[in-house]
């Protein structure tokens, strides 16, 4: 059973200068909520309830969200404004955080290296909280991807189709398809040119890893970049076994861009933040309606 989730969170977020500059990029909101979050309610509904944070410089925000605020909620306990910290006190109340720094950035592959200590010897998730990952109404992706690694118990990568000439932004796999939305990978590439890439089929922000990973981590050698590349350690581990690529349901935003948070915040609005207030004003009005039914 996959328990722990990472979210390597500790980035500069320079492509939202000036906003990220003494905040942390995972706290930026979508409507009301911050990005951060969005993350580690996927993975609590996916069962993963021991959250794992690396942070850096300039991130204590990222911990004190996930903590109690006795001042504020004092002030607003028995008021209609309670409601909105119900999501995160539901977190706070059934989930279990740790955090360790990671001194230099030296690349995704190194800040999940970073994270060895609080995963240990099993399995586990990473997301990474900028891009933002929702399926209304069904499962989450880090849900479907659990499942998926009960039944094949080996790493697997969430990928998407993008356009050819979007290929350098991402990692980008090859291999053969075993489900029409399952292939198993035989190249992997970080950010290569479209001349250069082996399919259109990217990586996106979530991961299932076993922890043989972190032994191939150490490994490899600084590539795309001078970075230590989760993609190359991936490769190994794909040479040497078997490593999934998954093509998910549900929608994906890459909220490190302007116009992909300027998506995420219009589909959050219309499809989370207006059905909640609706839910909301039905509540007292289906309370009343159920006690005329029960007097009748
Ligand atoms: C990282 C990974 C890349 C992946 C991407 C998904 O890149 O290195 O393989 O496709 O996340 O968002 P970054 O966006 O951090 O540069």
């Amino acid at each position: 059973m996959i328990k722990k989730c990472l979210f390597p969170a500790a980035g500069y977020g320079t492509r939202f200068l000036p906003a990220t500059k003494s905040m942390p990029k995972e706290m930026l909101p979508v409507v009301n909520t911050p990005l951060i979050q969005y993350g580690v309610e996927e993975a609590f509904e996916a069962g993963l309830n021991q959250i794992a944070m690396v942070t850096g410089r300039g991130k204590r925000s990222l911990e004190d969200h996930f903590d109690i605020s006795y001042e504020l909620e004092r002030e607003i306990s028995n008021t209609d404004k309670e409601n909105a910290l119900k999501g995160i006190r539901r977190l706070i109340d059934n989930c279990t955080f740790s955090y360790t720094r990671q001194i230099e950035m030296k690349g995704l592959g190194h800040a999940i290296l970073t994270g060895r200590p609080l995963i240990g010897d099993e399995a586990f998730a990473v997301v990474l909280a900028d891009d933002l990952c929702l399926n209304p109404g069904g499962d989450g992706v880090l849900t479907q991807m659990v499942k998926l690694y009960n039944q094949f118990r080996c790493s697997i990568v969430a990928i998407q189709e993008v356009p050819p000439e979007e290929t350098s932004k991402y990692g980008v796999i090859a291999g053969e398809a075993i489900r029409d939305d399952i292939f198993r990978v035989d190249r992997m590439v970080e950010k290569p040119k479209p001349e250069d890439a082996p399919s259109n089929l990217a990586i996106i922000g979530r991961y299932i890893l076993t922890p043989d990973i972190f032994d191939l981590i150490e490994q490899t050698e600084p590539g795309k970049g001078g970075e230590i590349q989760i993609t190359d350690a991936l490769m190994k581990q794909a040479q040497a076994g078997c490593v999934l690529a998954y093509k998910f349901q549900g929608q994906r935003f890459d909220c490190g861009s302007a116009e992909g948070y300027i998506e995420a915040t219009n589909f959050c609005y219309e499809n989370i933040y207006k059905a909640e207030l609706e839910r909301q004003r039905r509540k007292p009005l289906e309370a009343v309606e159920l006690k005329e039914t029960s007097v009748a």
